[in-house]
């Protein structure tokens, strides 16, 4: 690589090799930890890192959130094996106000459907990164992180170098997993970064960090050296429960030898929660160790199970967390970014300020309703003192979210200082952003025309969730869809890339950091995935409102690609026509609202959908659409209108073509008697609530929907059921009570 002086680079030029060099000094990191032949020579390694670091000193402003500056000694996240966690590895939800810790309770009551006082264990929160330790037959033999919940890494080794972790226990039942917090103490921190200092190594922003970089070291015995402790306050695989409650269990735990916090304790109300948790943030600064919140969970074991899950956080426990710690800084600058569904957000460039610990440069902004001082229901927030480019504003961190804008100083507010102009044409592509009625985000209207769009849209699509290409993260996407020789700029463009023409493939061979072998793997990356899960896929297609879980609703209700496709088809009209009688009943909502006639919505509602002249087939394919439970008429209109709109079915259809196979989804648990089934629950259900009553049925592998069809298999009636139970009489569907059904899931 022939180098332009760094004193010379044009901003673009400068912007473009940060790219170029993050993605070669990342891959040459991998290739050299995961110890498969590294590509570049050590002292290649140094210069290209030593030229990232001057362009960087140029164009501070340039500097990328990945920068590799920033990743000395960088996690190898090759390195590993990798485990994949038999019971999955879940995060917490999160209460912030005393209010929301009454709303936890009462939620679990309304759940369960009895309002008897309920018995919790609160314990601190500790602020360290989870690891899960499976023990047979009394042995360790795996110590594994957390990783994205389903699957993490081995770090068996180093986990055998930490004292808190006993290596064999004495009347443990056969398998048990113990799960907790790695963590290092406030001393031993200290005492790390003193001395990681004196040899000219990397020094740790904060105890987690640390804790984090010893932990994931490939050399066990680097991560003997740092003194990390274990708490455990949890557990996945067992073959024989540990007690009846929760309290039991960690009085288990400690029997066996494992540290559990002495801040543990039972409390029956949310009075006493809240009381322990005060208590708890008064000590918070003596305890040695940094802790962010404390854990509420339900102390009855049996109770845990009947709440279950919700798709990654448990509906038993709550983290109820401190609050964020703030500082002040300049707002330097206001930049508009371009999402992937078009939404313009705002992000403040804020003077580099230390928050908690973290460096903190960029805060989000939301939509401009936030930066003028109004909430999405237009109420005032910082009393609605609006904030302006050059003002003091103050910072605040909660948890890992990304750093936000508490309040403004207007008595430091500059003279100069002026409104700041929202942009209501794209910044990226220049088309209209418009919001739309209710919409707090102003959108840019450009679709796939709009590069910034297409790009988010690209990044969305190979991301862990959806196609997940091994090699083809965002960076690659970035340097790929700004390529002139093989460009990506649509998803099916990622499929042809290796039979594009010779002449550009030689090109990307001999490229910096690209060998022949980093090509080879990326193009069988590639390949692997032309065979796809449906939920997948449907996933990957960024459409808005259809997150993961809308996938798999789509994809378990619809089974192949053809038929959703088939279906939003047949449905269009009256997509069409349930978006106007909604206009047509918003606009009357405004009058009647006006004139205070609202009894008059509903015929108009209904004489508006029938005055649309929808063919029957239609009107039913849309009724089964939104009838999925869990789909709705709002996502159901977004995935309609993606798949009317010409360039995004086109780029639909080539996608398709591209793929070998769709994997249809797997029947969850096929030896339950309703599994595949769709049941209809209707009537008041006396011994469980309805959102048990569902969870508990979906997770037995049934289709629950809120409307008797044809497809209808089961309808359980309880008493009061109305018409629901009439239709399904008449159409010859099984009609249960509850003890009937509650009879046929227990078989
Ligand atoms: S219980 C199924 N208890 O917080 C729920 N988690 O935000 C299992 N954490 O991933 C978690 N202290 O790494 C639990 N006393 C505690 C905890 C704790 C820290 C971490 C854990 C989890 C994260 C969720």
């Amino acid at each position: 690589m022939v180098d332009i002086s760094v004193d010379t680079l044009t901003e673009a030029q400068a912007q473009e090799e940060l790219l170029a060099l993050a993605i070669v000094l990342d891959q040459a990191n991998r290739a050299y930890h995961g110890a498969d032949d590294p590509e570049i020579s050590d002292a290649e390694y140094d210069r290209l890192k030593k030229r990232n670091a001057q362009i960087e000193a140029r164009f501070p402003h340039l500097k990328r959130s990945d920068s590799p500056t920033d990743q000395v000694g960088a996690a190898p996240t090759d390195g590993f094996g990798k485990v994949r966690h038999s019971v999955r590895m879940l995060s917490l939800s999160n209460a912030f106000e005393d209010q929301d810790v009454k709303e936890f309770v009462a939620g679990i009551q309304r759940y369960l459907g009895h309002s008897d006082a309920l018995a919790f264990v609160a314990e601190p929160k500790i602020d360290g990164l989870s690891l899960s330790l499976r023990y047979e037959n009394g042995v360790l033999v795996q110590a594994a992180t957390r990783g994205d919940g389903a699957e993490g890494e081995d770090v068996t080794a180093n986990a055998l170098t930490i004292q808190d972790i006993p290596h064999q226990l004495q009347g443990a039942p056969d398998l048990l997993e113990v799960r907790g917090e790695v963590y290092m103490s406030h001393q031993d921190f200290a005492a790390l970064n003193s001395r990681q200092s004196e040899r000219g190594g990397k020094t740790f922003a904060n105890p987690r960090n640390a804790a984090a970089g010893s932990l994931r070291q490939l050399d066990s015995r680097i991560t003997q050296e740092r003194p990390l402790r274990f708490f455990a306050y949890s557990w996945g695989a067992l073959s024989e429960p540990l007690g009846e409650t929760q309290m039991q269990a960690i009085d288990r735990f400690k029997a066996l030898g494992f540290q559990v916090n002495p801040l543990t304790r039972a409390c029956a109300s949310p009075q006493e929660l809240i009381e322990h948790y005060r208590s708890i943030e008064q000590q918070r600064a003596d305890l040695g160790y940094d802790i962010d919140g404390v854990v509420y969970k339900v102390n009855d074991l049996a109770l845990q199970d009947r709440l279950g899950f919700r798709s990654t956080t448990p509906r038993w426990a709550i983290a109820h967390k401190f609050p964020a710690e703030t500082a002040w800084t300049h707002l330097e600058a206001i930049d508009i970014q371009v999402g992937r569904t078009g939404a313009l957000s705002p992000v403040a460039r804020l003077t580099p300020v230390t928050v908690g610990g973290v460096v903190v440069s960029n805060a989000t902004l939301h939509n401009e309703d936030y930066i003028i001082g109004r909430d999405s229901n237009g109420m005032p927030i910082r009393e609605g003192r609006d904030l302006r480019v050059g003002d003091w504003v103050q910072v605040y961190r909660a948890g890992d979210v990304i750093p936000k804008i508490a309040d403004v100083d207007l008595s430091k507010r500059p003279d100069t200082a002026t409104p700041f102009p929202f942009p209501t044409q794209c910044p990226e592509c220049g088309s209209d952003a418009v919001r739309e009625e209710g919409d707090a985000v102003r959108r840019c209207t450009g679709g796939l025309i709009c590069p910034a769009q297409a790009i988010e849209k690209l990044k969305h699509f190979v991301s862990r969730s959806a196609f997940d290409i091994e090699g083809l993260g965002a960076k690659q996407i970035e340097m790929f869809h700004a390529d002139p020789v093989l460009p990506i700029k649509t998803p099916a463009d990622i499929f042809s890339l290796q039979t594009r023409d010779a002449a550009a493939i030689a090109k990307l061979r001999n490229r910096d950091g690209w060998g022949e072998t980093s090509a080879a793997n990326l193009f069988a990356a590639i390949d692997q995935r032309r065979s796809i899960d449906l939920s997948r896929l449907i996933f990957s297609l960024g459409i808005r409102h259809v997150g993961e879980v809308g996938a798999r609703d789509l994809a378990g209700h619809y089974q192949s690609w053809e038929a959703l496709v088939e279906a939003l088809d047949l449905a269009r009209p009256a997509a069409l026509a349930h978006r106007k009688a909604d206009q047509a009943e918003q606009a009357e909502r405004l009058n009647a609202l006006a004139e205070h006639r609202r009894a008059r919505l509903k015929p108009i509602r209904d004489a508006a959908i029938a005055s649309y002249d929808v063919p029957a087939d239609a009107a039913s394919a849309w009724a089964d659409l939104i009838g999925v439970d869990g789909i709705g008429a709002v996502l159901g209109l977004s995935l309609s209108d993606a798949f009317a709109n010409k360039t995004e079915r086109a780029a639909f259809d080539e996608l398709r073509l591209a793929l070998t196979r769709i994997i249809p989804p797997e029947a969850p648990s096929s030896e339950s008697p309703v599994s595949g089934k769709t049941v209809v629950f209707t009537g008041t259900l006396e011994k469980m609530t309805r959102a048990e009553a569902k969870a508990r049925a979906e997770a037995l592998g049934a289709k629950v929907s809120g409307s008797v069809s044809k497809k209808t298999d089961i309808v359980v009636a309880g008493p009061g059921a109305g018409s629901k139970e009439k239709k399904a009489k008449d159409l010859g569907i099984t009609v249960l009570d509850e003890d009937g059904w509650l009879a046929l899931i227990s078989a």
